[in-house]
């Protein structure tokens, strides 16, 4: 059954859901289909929708997701530490919502293979020497109905994090899944029911100064 949220409580409270994905309960195949339909209504460049959407539900086949997520995450992290110590790279974020942050990150790193649902969400084409009007019309032809996508399992009770680190390992993922090369991968999204439906509005404490009246 759907949630009964207003549009304001859906827009503040679909968060990153990591922690309290809910690893134990089967997510019904339709219910994932009816949020991906509400997707598709999103804007997207001359209407082309250009998009198409992986879902996997195979044990063995999120299991070997979950290895190429975690193998490309030590990497970036072990490229980030070397960067860091050589001084090209800036220190790492402290304090406790940071702490949170890493906990949970690592949690759904431990725990990506358990996850019901994994979504890959592609777009047609190549950006990789793209012009800044080619990327940002491609990207935005796929990424507002992934975030529908997002809104849209809040409301039947479910959740997801955006997650991009194994794009570092695009290409295994994409043999794994039978991706075609001329197809470019947005993420790698958890699909799970949350375990509770109470979230609350994240903090986002420099909103107001990144706001700009008539001149920057
Ligand atoms: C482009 C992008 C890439 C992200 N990549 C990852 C990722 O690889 N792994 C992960 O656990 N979270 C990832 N996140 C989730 C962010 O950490 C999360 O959206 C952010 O901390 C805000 O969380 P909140 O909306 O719950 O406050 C990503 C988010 C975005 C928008």
């Amino acid at each position: 059954m759907d949630l009964d949220l207003t549009p304001r409580e859906l827009l503040t409270t679909t968060r990153a859901v990591r922690l309290r994905l809910d690893l134990e309960r089967p997510v019904d195949r339709a219910d994932v289909e009816d949020c991906l339909r509400l997707a598709f209504q999103a804007p997207n460049g001359s209407n082309q929708q250009l998009w198409q959407w992986v879902l996997v539900d195979d044990a063995p086949t999120r299991a070997a997701m979950a290895d190429i997520y975690r193998a490309a995450m030590d990497g970036y992290i072990a490229e980030m530490s070397a960067k860091r110590a050589r001084g090209s790279a800036p220190a790492q974020a402290s304090g406790a919502t940071q702490q949170r942050m890493t906990e949970s990150v690592f949690h759904l790193r431990e725990h990506l293979h358990e996850v019901p649902v994994l979504l890959v969400p592609t777009v047609a084409g190549r950006l990789d020497n793209a012009t800044i009007f080619e990327q940002a019309t491609r990207w935005a032809s796929v990424i507002p109905a992934v975030w529908s996508f997002m809104l849209a399992l809040r409301t039947k009770g479910m959740g997801s994090a955006w997650t991009t680190l194994h794009l570092h390992r695009e290409a295994e993922m994409a043999d794994l899944l039978g991706i075609p090369s001329r197809v470019t991968q947005v993420g790698l999204f958890p699909v799970a029911h949350t375990i509770g439906t109470d979230f609350k509005p994240a903090d986002r404490s420099a909103s107001e100064a990144t706001i700009h009246w008539n001149h920057w």
